[in-house]
């Protein structure tokens, strides 16, 4: 039998004591894409770093063609033919594509010129055969990240990898993004290339993946073709239970109209906007990327100076021309993208999940420890972050696990209105869940509640009303008992036009 291109065996790797890999193996064909999965902080990213030569392991093996390596740093793991594609990415935005591309490999005549027009040749020649138009001379800060990505996938072209791991690449992606994204790791996989797939989107791994590793608090609990496993038995391997799919089904005892908005415009972006949220009342707005969803929910939380129509609360006209404005009316915004906009860094773990809730911990100007402490297990218990030590630093979770604590330190917050942005975003299923409950319970105490989320399961799942953005307008407002996911993506690429369909209407 013909070896495998990769064969990891039996890892072991603890930090300060800890075990977060025991002995795991993990196989990988020629041609073949294979899913890591696992819970937050399972060890999936810690098994990558291994095999990306960015951590060694303290036991184990690495074979590549059946010969043991040394992945000593990055560049001896690059040069074995695996390029890692973090998932924060690592381009240089200052820099411009085919800088990028040859970034400390540039070419260079007998006088030490760089040959500028041959490493744009070169890019362009590469960038072609993955039927991408970019200017090889253009600043990466200019593009979509979804092009960052490219170059990065392009990079690994250019360096000839055999494998290519790809951690959660697709949860900054767009839907159309992502579709690109799968036709050319389809394309490459044609031609022998491998790789090694993260993802919490358990749809997509259905859709992309021909075999899977799942992890389970460091250890190796399942590994075989996709094809042969349901994704409710690899739900079950990841978090040692099954997950019901089923859609959240809560009472719709509403109180009075919290918010309302009326005609809200913004030139350009969005018009003629009108819906209204009430107390216990879970609200969904979803559409493709694009829609003009993010750019109305910055404005109702006081981002944007300039726009006309009405904005109530509690039926009483509000001006939201400052973020500040927004709070002292009640209206909280949990924001996407969490790890740029709202960790720090060097704060402790539960620092930064009693950070904007201090009021709560806060007694005569001291934080109360008991108070603070206790809040940290409660939720580390509830949404069962992983973390030892609740005193070490934040960045020494896993991602998931990161985005975890921010999602905590918002549920504490006390306004009246909630706005979540793709809440669940990074976050394996088992916690997802638990944090769609707390959702559940908050919109019981009587708050009202908005979620905007690109992925229709999710909206789905827990809300009374869906609306559905188009162009920058509301082209569908839905009973969210009864929508469909087909009907959603109708609306949202305007296969439906609004008002062709006889819409759920909310009475004044
Ligand atoms: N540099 C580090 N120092 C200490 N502990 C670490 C470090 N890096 C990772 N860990 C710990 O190792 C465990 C595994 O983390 P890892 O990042 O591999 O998880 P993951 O499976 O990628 O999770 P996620 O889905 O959340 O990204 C976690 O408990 C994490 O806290
Ligand atoms: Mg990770």
């Amino acid at each position: 039998m013909s070896k495998p291109f990769l064969h990891m065996k039996k890892i072991n790797k603890s930090f300060n004591g800890v075990s977060v890999l025991m002995n795991v193996s993990l196989e990988v064909e020629p041609g073949e894409i294979h899913a890591l999965l696992g819970e937050n902080g399972a060890g999936k990213s810690t098994l990558m770093n291994i095999l990306g030569g960015v951590f060694r392991p303290d036991e184990g093996t690495i074979l590549i063609h059946g010969k043991a390596v040394n992945l000593f740093n990055p560049k001896a793991s690059q040069d074995h033919g695996i390029r890692f594609i973090h998932q924060e990415l690592n381009v240089v935005p200052d820099l411009r594509v085919y800088e990028n591309m040859f970034l400390g490999l540039e070419l260079r005549n007998k006088l030490g010129i760089v040959k500028v027009e041959e490493m744009c040749r070169k890019t362009s020649d590469i960038l072609m055969k993955l039927g991408v138009d970019i200017d090889p001379k253009e600043y990466v800060r200019n593009l979509d990240t979804s092009y960052k990505q490219l170059i990065e996938i392009a990079k690994a072209l250019l360096h000839q990898s055999r494998l290519i791991i790809m951690d959660e690449p697709t949860t900054a992606l767009a839907e159309h993004e992502v579709e690109r994204l799968f036709s050319l790791m389809k394309s490459l996989k044609e031609s022998g290339v491998s790789f090694i797939y993260i993802s919490h989107k358990l749809n997509e791994i259905k859709q992309i993946c021909d075999s899977y590793t799942v992890l389970r608090d460091g250890e190796l609990v399942g590994t075989g073709q996709i094809q042969h496993e349901t994704l409710e038995n690899i739900t079950t391997m990841m978090v040692g239970k099954t997950i019901s799919e089923e859609r959240i089904v809560h009472d719709n005892n509403f109180g009075k109209v919290v918010l309302e908005v009326r005609d809200l415009t913004c030139k350009g972006l969005f018009h003629s906007i009108n819906f209204q949220v009430k107390r216990g009342e879970i609200v969904g707005f979803t559409g493709l990327s694009g829609d003009g969803r993010t750019e109305l929910f910055e404005t109702l939380f006081g981002y944007r100076k300039k726009y006309t129509g009405e904005i109530k609360v509690d039926a009483k006209n509000v001006q939201l021309n400052h973020p500040q404005m927004a709070v002292k009316s009640g209206i909280g915004l949990v924001p996407k993208n969490r790890k740029e906009n709202a960790i720090i860094k060097d704060l402790s773990v539960m620092h930064n999940m009693t950070l904007s809730s201090i009021g709560n911990v806060e007694a005569y100007g001291f934080i109360r420890e008991n108070r603070e402490k206790g809040k940290f297990l409660h939720y580390k218990d509830l949404l069962n972050i992983k973390v030892h030590n609740p005193n070490i630093t934040i960045d020494k979770l896993s991602g998931g696990n990161q985005q975890k604590v921010v999602i905590a330190k918002w549920l504490e917050v006390n306004t009246n209105i909630l706005i979540f942005d793709n809440p669940t975003q990074g976050i394996d299923v088992g916690a997802k869940l638990e944090i769609y409950h707390h959702i559940v319970s908050l919109a019981r105490q009587g708050k009202g509640i908005i979620i905007l989320s690109s992925e229709a399961p999710e909206i789905l799942k827990i809300c009374h009303h869906i609306y559905v953005m188009f162009q920058g307008e509301i082209v569908a407002n839905l009973n969210g008992h009864q929508a469909t996911e087909d009907e959603i993506m109708g609306y949202a690429t305007g296969s439906i036009k609004g008002g062709e369909k006889d819409a759920y209407q909310t009475k004044t």
